[in-house]
């Protein structure tokens, strides 16, 4: 990513140059026989890299798409409960709403995940008719934990499981067919490090069963793209262009193989919450297994408004962070690390991070924060990250 500013945001993700330059074909004949082959193979690649067998759908749209197609498709006038753990799932249930379902929340505290006991007593007392849930919510920084467990007790009232994985597919653990997720969401510009545009909808056979009859939408009626998914088109006139360079996207995540490419997201990030924790960052999300592995969030004790820093951060070092959404505001700041993201890159973040306290009084201690990313060199190397 050289010559360019530095994208730690939670998406869009810095893009390779190879892919980038995919996006520069020109545009083909979306009924034509070159793109059915390469749809067909993108869409291959892309079940690989989400390891699952189920239909994918392929979206020109940007993430909230993909949940609007499910909020769509399967909500108006079913029961939905939703765990809302942050912005997102406050978008999820809003989103759900607006399609006509009649949506009951589980929600709790900002930092804080719903206990699992009582997102089952609640479904035991609902029988929802979909359970619906944001896997890594990204305004807080907090995932859900317990993913397969909600999806099992889901299934067992007979409920289908809807999953924003917008920004956590492909860089945490996510077993899409065997957790029994039924409807997921996700988008290209996260962990897919491919350009934003592009956003895709996994189907269960389960599901394919239980698309409403009437959805209440044109743009995003999963039906006609299934339909046109046999002549391997889309229904509207998909950016084409985008879709060469996802598919170079994908080609690389494989090269590197998903394991590794999720394993790469797991311990880079526990390596980064530890090094900022030398810096004397906090995390926002307190318990360590709820903390995100895609997007890492922090609070630093005494000062409130952290916008400073994330201004300076822009203006001084060409690094890009994120405050937090809604109530959240300035009191967080926010870290994407998504993608191949290069180990002189988190040298850069670390450095640029601890001076910044530093000038602000922090007794941060860059030289242990750096110490402790070395711990990912190996890896880096390993994959061949470089
Ligand atoms: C969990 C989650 N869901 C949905 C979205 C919406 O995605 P987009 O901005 O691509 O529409 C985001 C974006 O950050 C997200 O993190």
């Amino acid at each position: 990513m050289s010559g360019r500013r530095l994208l730690f945001i939670p998406g869009p993700v810095g893009v390779e140059e190879d892919v980038l330059l995919e996006s520069a074909k020109p545009p083909i004949n979306h009924r034509g026989r070159e793109f059915h082959a390469l749809l067909d193979e993108t869409l291959g690649l892309l079940k690989r890299v989400l390891r699952t067998r189920n239909e994918v759908v392929l979206l020109t749209s940007s993430g909230t798409g993909a949940v609007e197609a499910l909020a769509a498709n399967f909500g108006p006038r079913r029961r939905v409960l939703v765990v809302n753990a942050g912005e997102f799932g406050g978008r999820l249930a809003e989103a759900l709403r607006v399609h006509g379902a009649q949506v009951v929340e589980v929600a709790s505290e900002l930092g804080t995940l719903p206990s699992l006991e009582g997102v089952l007593e609640k479904i035991e007392a609902v029988k929802p008719e979909v359970v619906a849930f944001v896997y890594n919510d990204t305004s807080p920084g907090i995932r859900v934990s317990y993913a397969r467990e909600l999806c099992r007790a889901a299934k067992e009232v007979g409920a289908l499981v809807l999953v924003d994985a917008v920004s956590a597919a492909g860089g945490d653990e996510l077993d899409v067919d065997s957790w029994g997720v039924d409807g997921l969401a996700t988008a290209s510009q996260k962990c897919l490090a491919a350009p934003p545009g592009l956003s895709f909808v996994v189907l269960s056979e389960e599901a394919l069963g239980r698309l409403v009859e009437r959805p209440t939408t044109v743009y995003f009626d999963l039906r006609r793209y299934l339909d046109y998914l046999k002549r391997r088109e889309t229904p509207f006139t998909p950016a084409v262009t985008l879709v060469y360079a996802l598919r170079r996207a994908l080609q690389r995540i494989l090269e590197v193989g998903v394991d590794s490419w999720i394993r790469l997201h797991v311990e880079r990030a526990a390596v980064l919450y530890s090094a900022f924790e030398s810096l004397g960052l906090v995390p926002f999300v307190r318990r360590e297994e709820h903390r995100s592995r895609t997007v890492l969030s922090f609070t630093l004790p005494g000062q409130r408004d952290l916008g400073e820093i994330r201004r300076s951060l822009s203006e001084n070092y060409g690094i890009e962070a994120a405050g937090g959404l809604g109530a959240l505001g300035d009191r967080i700041i926010r870290f994407g690390v998504m993608g191949p993201v290069k180990y002189s890159e988190l040298v850069a973040l670390v450095t640029a991070v601890g001076l910044e306290l530093r000038r602000r009084g922090v007794e941060a201690d860059v030289e242990a924060a750096l110490s402790k990313l070395e711990k990912l060199k190996g890896l880096y190397e390993a994959l061949r990250i470089r």
